[in-house]
């Protein structure tokens, strides 16, 4: 870490919030791809390249969600602190690891903003991969979790019971194809169960494993872990994709930010929320995914919500020091 600052902008203490918050940022498989570096009253979210997964991500398309994820809370604290902020996305040409660069403008102590007010809820989301509950979800709350994506420039199209049934066949192959994924599994086992302290996924975060085949994906590919109970799930989840109008490594990052956004919203209202995007991941099967919401929009991401039956468990974190490379 480069430390050099005889007057800093940002105090220890704000510098500490900010990369705190962008923390709690979900990413797959919580490799937590991230890097910071702070140059007077500017943040940079960088990629971390030793952080990456080749097998199950090969086009970076998962890590810059991630990116566009942790961005999004920087903003979010950013606001609670009271600052205004501005972004770019890939900023730098020269600097093609520099994926987000947040502004910070003028601050207001006083100020509640709508942003700051989803500070609240950055520790109280988490990835749930358990039963949901009967309940429906208002339409009212499904329509601003839906802005919320709009927001960042992202799409959440929820699918009815026709393209539902069509998204659980291919999710089906895509499972069938993980299993005899060599490369993905070996990937996996670097990430994911066990007992995990600082990133990954421990196994009490997989949640239960499904009694009759389900709508929830086994992050552990077929492994037997024993320390996992089994549970029956729900039949037919409230399923949505979220698309951007571009497939590229903006429209990535922008999907990582709406989904953030939505997250929180959701999150707020206590509705959880789970990843389906075994689909995703295979380009073989992506196509069919594209034909349920439609050509023109790109598909980034599957999201099983609803009211949770249990509670979530906990995935760790790095601390923020560890992912502070620069302050000047
Ligand atoms: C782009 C992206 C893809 C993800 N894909 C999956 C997935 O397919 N299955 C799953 O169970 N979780 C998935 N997750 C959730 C991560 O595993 C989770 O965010 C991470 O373990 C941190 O846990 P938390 O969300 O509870 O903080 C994904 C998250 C992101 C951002």
């Amino acid at each position: 870490m480069v430390i050099q600052h005889d007057n800093p902008l940002l105090s220890h203490d704000e510098v500490g919030i900010l990369l705190s918050a962008a923390a709690t940022a979900p990413s797959m498989h919580n490799t937590q791809p991230w890097r910071f570096e702070v140059t007077g009253s500017v943040v940079d979210v960088l990629l971390d390249e030793d952080r990456t997964l080749p097998a199950e991500d090969p086009s970076g398309r998962m890590t810059r969600i991630g990116l566009g994820a942790a961005a999004f809370n920087l903003r979010v604290s950013a606001a609670m602190l009271g600052y205004d902020t501005t972004l770019a996305i890939d900023p730098d040409p020269d600097r093609p690891d520099i994926a987000v660069r947040i502004f910070l403008g003028a601050r207001h102590p006083s100020r509640n903003s709508p942003l700051g007010a989803l500070y609240s809820q950055l520790r109280r989301r988490r990835t749930y991969r358990g039963p949901l509950a009967t309940t429906d979800v208002p339409s009212t709350v499904l329509d601003q979790i839906t802005s919320a994506a709009r927001c960042e420039g992202g799409e959440l199209r929820w699918l009815d019971a026709a393209a539902r049934y069509k998204l659980g066949q291919t999710l089906q192959a895509a499972d069938v194809l993980e299993l005899h994924d060599e490369d993905r599994l070996t990937e996996r086992g670097r990430w994911v169960g066990g007992d995990r302290a600082h990133e990954g996924v421990p196994s009490a975060a997989l949640g239960p494993l499904p009694t009759k085949p389900a709508a929830v994906r086994d992050l552990s590919a077929g492994y037997a872990d024993p320390a996992r109970d089994s549970a029956a799930f729900e039949t037919d989840p409230l399923i949505a994709v979220l698309t951007t109008a571009v497939d590229d490594q903006v429209g990535w990052t922008r999907a990582g930010m709406a989904l953030q956004h939505s997250l929180l919203i959701a999150t707020s209202y206590d509705v959880v929320v789970s990843f389906l995007n075994q689909a995703i991941e295979y380009s073989a099967l992506r196509p069919q995914v594209q034909d349920l919401v439609g050509h023109g929009a790109w598909p980034q991401l599957v999201l099983r919500a609803g009211y949770p039956a249990e509670s979530a468990a906990e995935t760790p974190r790095r601390s923020w020091h560890d992912t502070l490379d620069v302050w000047q």
